[in-house]
């Protein structure tokens, strides 16, 4: 496994905070206050306007934010095959694509699996595959072989601020049993609708990742929120000890 993996293997559970309700016009300094809360994942969600109904930031603004944490980049764009490359270019560590995006989410993954990871080549750059609340697990099992991450989405793609799903806890477990019976070490992750109210017993779910945005970037108190949100994964990893 790569560096890149071993960190957020040892970190887990902990969360990457989205981007998505942050002042984009005082980008760098709202990612500061993360990095003082010492949050290490940064996490960009990005939309065309065809795989979901808003089209939200593209490679520019992936590669302007010069930042120590990880760039986490959710793709939640159609066809990303020709695409993947400027993602790649412009820093990300972490490059998540949906399986219902293209027509062959295999050749994808294993497209990205033939690059570097631009920051750094020897961090090594991780593939993220994540599924729709109405995609069944199944569809990322054939793909096991080719993510060290799998996403699992609580809400439909498309905006920050829903209510987490009834159905993830269940999923969550599902994808859980799902990569222990592959023998592969694969990455779990939750993100959508998580709360300072729900973070508890989100992480008590047993994800490794969990991302949080508009429960941050609330307008209010980012930094207080992000290191709420740590303290909470924190008591999660503890107790798991
Ligand atoms: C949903 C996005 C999520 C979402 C998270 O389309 O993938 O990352 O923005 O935001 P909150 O935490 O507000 O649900
Ligand atoms: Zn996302």
């Amino acid at each position: 496994m790569t560096p890149l993996f071993e960190t957020i293997r040892a970190a887990a559970p902990t969360i990457s905070v989205g981007m998505l309700t942050a002042n984009l016009l005082r980008l760098g300094e709202e990612i500061t206050v993360l990095e003082q809360a010492g949050v290490k994942l940064v996490h960009f969600d990005v939309m065309d306007g065809c795989f979901c109904p808003m089209t939200t930031i593209g490679p520019p603004v992936v590669k302007a934010v010069k930042t120590p944490l990880v760039k986490d980049v959710h793709l939640m764009i159609a066809e990303p095959l020709q695409k993947l490359g400027d993602y790649v270019k412009a820093g990300a560590d972490i490059v998540t694509v949906h399986a219902e995006a293209s027509a062959h989410p295999h050749r994808v993954l294993q497209e990205l699996g033939a690059m570097e990871n631009a920051n750094d080549p020897g961090r090594g750059l991780l593939r993220g595959l994540a599924l729709n609340p109405g995609t069944p697990l199944a569809a990322a099992e054939p793909l096991l072989d080719q993510v060290e991450l799998l996403l699992v989405l609580a809400v439909n793609p498309g905006w920050g601020g829903q209510k987490f799903g009834a159905e993830t806890p269940r999923r969550l477990e599902q994808a859980k049993r799902m990569i222990e019976a592959s023998g592969r070490d694969v990455l779990v992750c939750v993100d959508g609708g998580i709360t300072r109210d729900n973070i508890a017993e989100v992480t008590g779910l047993g994800p490794d990742l969990i991302v949080t945005g508009s429960a941050v970037f609330d307008g209010k108190a980012p930094a207080d929120n992000a290191r709420f949100m740590l303290e909470a994964v924190a008591a999660a990893r503890s107790t798991a000890n």
